[in-house]
């Protein structure tokens, strides 16, 4: 039996999960690591503590699984996209904390490149809506903000990654590298040429020589290090958690969407061999390439998902746990009076609004906790089926089923809600682990050990279906869009 180690660098947490050749789950670690707010908006991590609790986890899991190190034959790496780290080419450390993807600092310079009529132009070759939620300002931020950073990084002293790309440096000993659905979401590569695009280097004054290398998803990245854990592992795949998740729910047939809830929402469909570029508000970027050109995915992306459970639970106190919340939500048996608009870090698709922040709508003196519960779940579900509406108006058609992972899909009123506000049925899969399981399909690829997707297809597991209910949620949709309305008219 051979094995594969998964690394699913997420944003609150770094996993590590050890698959068998038949993707079955054999050892998991994981750990989380700080979160810095140092103003409204704005979110960090540090650099350093990402590596320690990645590495740490890889040895976690490979120790518990018990298993002879050398049938480890790949390892592949997914990743919280857009997060922003310089760092020095000699030492290997940070210049600034990471600017997470969240992190809304960079908004007025956003701003500024719309205002000046870039807008048409980077959605073209990028397939994204100019917005600071990607890398690219976030990079001439640090240049603009450390001393000497862009002199060093001219001279490719400085060097700049995605959280692959500097786990790739740190696990392989100084590989500079990347894959193409992480590139994709920097706002300085172009889809089409699939290469950095000078014209957006230029605009953005970000220098080429401190970018990584561009590699398809499956390839051979890098060895790493045996110091780490006492073997070399080739890492074969890399490819960007949402796009990750996309290639383990199997959506492998155009048109095929899943959504991955986490600590944000992310609904992704398959293009196929060609992006489309959005007239509704959706992105376009690199899904994959596993050896027969790009794939493509469409994606709404949803800043606030889990970080909205978790403020209830670790800023307000309101719940013990996640698990408490479908139990409440459904407690609320009148129609719930309340509306909250989670944006926290302001909107993201389809209505691109950097500067909003939560509102709460609809408090009385009878209003308990199971309202504001209720009216988070639901304000979770209907900023997804507010994507896939915006989706089936850019494809003029529509599909018939929608494939959910990540752990806050455990959440049975939520998939119900779902299927309701959507009128499709909500697939969950038995391994919701789907993120990790994309990234060790990958590296399966990558490393010969999968010959095409007709292999992978063998290893699909079942899923639980939550089927519409015939509810009619239409008026609560319609108030849940005046709230968006009244959120964005009104900026404090
Ligand atoms: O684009 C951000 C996304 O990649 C973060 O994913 O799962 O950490 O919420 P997640």
């Amino acid at each position: 039996m051979k094995y594969i180690l998964a690394i699913d660098a997420g944003t609150t947490s770094n996993r590590a999960i050890l698959f068998d050749e038949d993707a079955r789950v054999i050892s998991v670690a994981q750990k989380s690591f700080r979160q810095f707010f140092p103003h409204p908006g704005w979110v960090e991590q540090d650099p350093a503590e990402i590596l320690a609790t990645t590495v740490g986890v890889c040895a976690e899991a490979i120790a518990q699984a018990q298993v002879d190190r050398k049938d480890i034959v790949a390892m592949g790496i997914t990743n919280q996209r857009e997060t922003t780290i310089l760092w020095d080419k000699k030492t290997g450390r940070a210049i600034a904390p990471a600017i997470v993807w969240q992190c809304r600092r960079t908004a007025d310079r956003a701003e500024a490149m719309k205002d000046a009529g870039y807008g048409d132009m980077i959605r073209e070759k990028t397939g994204l809506e100019v917005d600071a939620y990607f890398s690219a300002t976030k990079i001439a931020y640090i240049l603009d903000h450390v001393k000497g950073a862009r002199e060093k990084a001219e001279k490719g002293e400085v060097l700049f990654g995605t959280v692959d790309s500097f786990l790739l440096y740190h696990l392989t000993g100084g590989v500079h590298r990347t894959d193409i659905s992480n590139a994709s979401r920097t706002m300085l590569f172009n889809i089409h040429s699939l290469d950095w695009d000078e014209e957006l280097l230029k605009l953005f004054n970000i220098p080429r020589a401190c970018l990584p290398e561009v590699l398809p998803t499956a390839a051979h990245f890098g060895d790493t290090l045996a110091e780490h854990f006492g073997i070399s592992i080739p890492i074969t795949g890399m490819i960007g958690d949402q796009q990750s998740a996309l290639f383990g729910e199997q959506c492998f047939e155009v048109g095929e969407v899943k959504s991955t809830f986490g600590t944000g929402a992310f609904v992704l469909m398959n293009t196929g061999h060609a992006p489309i570029i959005s007239e509704h508000g959706l992105l376009s970027s690199c899904a994959w390439d596993i050896g027969e050109g790009p794939v493509y995915a469409m994606e709404g992306s949803i800043f606030a998902c889990g970080s909205v459970i978790q403020w209830l639970k670790d800023d307000l106190g309101l719940i013990a746990s996640p698990d408490e919340t479908a139990a409440l939500a459904e407690s609320v048996t009148e129609k719930n009076p309340m509306v909250f608009v989670p944006a926290f870090t302001g909107l993201g698709t389809p209505y691109w609004d950097p500067e909003a922040r939560g509102t709460i709508f609809g408090i009385s003196r009878s209003t308990t906790k199971a309202h504001l519960v209720k009216a988070a779940l639901d304000a979770i579900a209907y900023m997804s089926a507010d994507v896939i509406d915006a989706m089936e108006k850019d494809l003029k058609a529509s599909h018939d089923r929608i494939l959910v992972d990540g752990g806050v899909s455990h959440n049975d009123y939520l998939m119900r809600t779902l299927a309701d506000a959507i009128h499709r049925s909500v697939h969950r899969p038995a391994l919701v682990e789907t993120t990790a399981l994309g990234a060790a399909f990958m590296a399966g690829m990558g490393c010969g050990l999968y010959k095409d997707i007709a292999d992978i297809k063998k290893r699909a597991s079942k899923a639980q279906v939550f089927a519409p209910t015939g509810a009619d949620l239409s008026e609560e949709r319609d108030r849940w869009k005046k709230a968006v309305a009244a959120t964005m008219a009104n900026h404090m």
